[in-house]
């Protein structure tokens, strides 16, 4: 099958795998990802395009929260690829850069650990950060806290941060501290220099978006 049509397909599989999905991993999430993806990987020489595509539409189905397990997703991914009959470099190249997208996945880690990762896995991780930013980031935060039931803003919680994964997962403090434990961290945690130039506008929009809620919370403008 050619590159093309391996694309093709694979953005079908996810569009339809994706579509009843409520918490913030639509289809749209990946669609974006998948468009970022592509614009990080023109900025950076020598990503391999297709690799890219593909683990940039597929990065969340093995995420532990949607799939039966992590194991389970892998599996799924690695039997989807195989029967797009691509080589066996571009399905272990693309399940590799599949594992260790996630932010959660990462809180704990250290930071050097990072610089394993390949081009096109740094590429995709990029990509789903960029997409936690911006107005878009926004919209998210808040459509996650709606669906988690959270307040929005509560002026008697400061922000906390989190030892572990489980931690963060299991809070319930209100969506604008999610804003001090996350959101406003990922522009530093970025790996390459096209996403860092695409973060910085999104960042400074977040800024502007908080300065603006507090303002208007406490009745000024
Ligand atoms: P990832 O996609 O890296 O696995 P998450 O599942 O943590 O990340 O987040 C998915 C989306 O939901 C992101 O846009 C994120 O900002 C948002 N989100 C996650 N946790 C919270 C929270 N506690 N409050 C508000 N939004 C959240
Ligand atoms: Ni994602």
């Amino acid at each position: 099958m050619d590159n093309d049509q391996a694309v093709a397909r694979t953005r079908d599989f996810v569009e339809q795998k994706f579509s009843q999905e409520g918490s913030g991993h639509d289809w749209w999430h990946m669609y974006r990802v998948w468009q970022l993806a592509k614009t990080i990987a023109q900025g950076e020489a020598g990503a391999d395009m297709l690799v890219v595509e593909l683990a940039a539409l597929l990065h969340d189905v093995a995420d532990s929260k949607l799939a039966e397990s992590e194991a389970a997703g892998r599996e799924e991914i690695a039997g989807w690829l195989q029967q797009l009959e691509l080589g066996a470099d571009v399905v272990d190249a693309v399940l590799g850069a599949v594992q260790n997208v996630s932010f959660s996945s990462s809180i704990g880690t250290p930071a050097d650990g990072q610089h394993s990762l390949s081009l096109e896995a740094q590429i995709v991780s990029d990509a789903d950060k960029l997409d936690a930013l911006g107005a878009i980031g926004i919209a998210r935060a808040f459509a996650y806290g709606g669906h988690k039931q959270r307040m929005l803003y509560d002026p008697a919680r400061p922000p906390e941060t989190y030892a572990d994964a489980a931690a963060y997962h299991s809070n319930d403090t209100p969506t604008i501290n999610h804003f001090y434990d996350k959101l406003l961290l990922l522009k530093d945690s970025l790996h390459t220099a096209t996403a860092r130039q695409l973060a910085g506008r999104r960042h400074q929009y977040m800024e502007q978006f908080l300065e603006e809620f507090y303002a208007e919370w406490e009745g000024k403008q």
